[in-house]
């Protein structure tokens, strides 16, 4: 059964441990290596994170399950297994928008729900903080494409950010109005 928490800046080694797991896999037919580097380093330094959480107000969520095997009967100890994140902004500039920023699960448990579990959660945020409309970039070579047009997410714009050091992010804004 898979299980969301809030995640807090001592939660930074495992959002960093996740995002060095995944980005390389998920970005290897889309990114050059450069710019996977690049982008991990500016998104996901320790200090940019920090930033991310206590400055730009940025929300953070991990996904994990016990890990029943690690059970100590004696103690009831449990292991707790991180497979996602996702991270997302409420109300942004004021509006009724909610910004989804990041959602990652492990290579290892893609296609296991968590993905459908996070974006469930931060729907029940949002509309709970009366942000109903939810937006995202994403990729426009991503395959994850087809996962937000699952859940109703449409394309509502095209966006070539500079991120400098010669590297753009070629990007599609999708959105959902809850
Ligand atoms: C995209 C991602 C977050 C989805 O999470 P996930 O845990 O793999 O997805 P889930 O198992 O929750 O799938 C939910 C539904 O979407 C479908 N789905 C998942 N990935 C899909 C894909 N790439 N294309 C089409 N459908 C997809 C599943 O079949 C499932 O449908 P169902 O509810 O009818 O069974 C995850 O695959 C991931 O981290 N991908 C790599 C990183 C990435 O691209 N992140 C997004 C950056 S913008």
């Amino acid at each position: 059964m898979i299980h969301i928490r809030n995640a807090f800046t001592d939660d930074i080694p495992i959002i960093r441990d996740i995002a060095y797991k995944t980005w390389p896999i998920a970005f290897r037919d889309i990114l050059k290596p450069e710019q996977i580097d690049y982008m991990l380093e500016m998104m996901y330094s320790p200090s940019s994170l920090t930033e991310q959480i206590d400055i730009k107000g940025h929300r953070f969520l991990l996904s994990f399950f016990y890990d029943l095997e690690s059970n100590n009967k004696e103690s009831g100890h449990r292991e707790c297994r991180y497979i996602g994140y996702a991270s997302y902004e409420l109300n942004i500039a004021g509006s009724d928008k909610t910004k989804i920023h990041k959602i990652y699960v492990l290579p290892k448990y893609q296609g296991s729900g968590c993905g459908k579990a996070l974006i469930k959660e931060i729907e029940k945020i949002a509309l709970f903080n009366n942000s109903p409309i939810l937006s995202l970039n994403v990729n426009r070579n991503n395959r994850a494409i087809t996962f937000y047009k699952n859940f109703g997410f449409k394309i509502v714009n095209e966006e070539n950010i500079d991120i400098g050091n010669g590297f753009l992010m070629e990007d599609y804004v999708m959105e959902k109005v809850l």
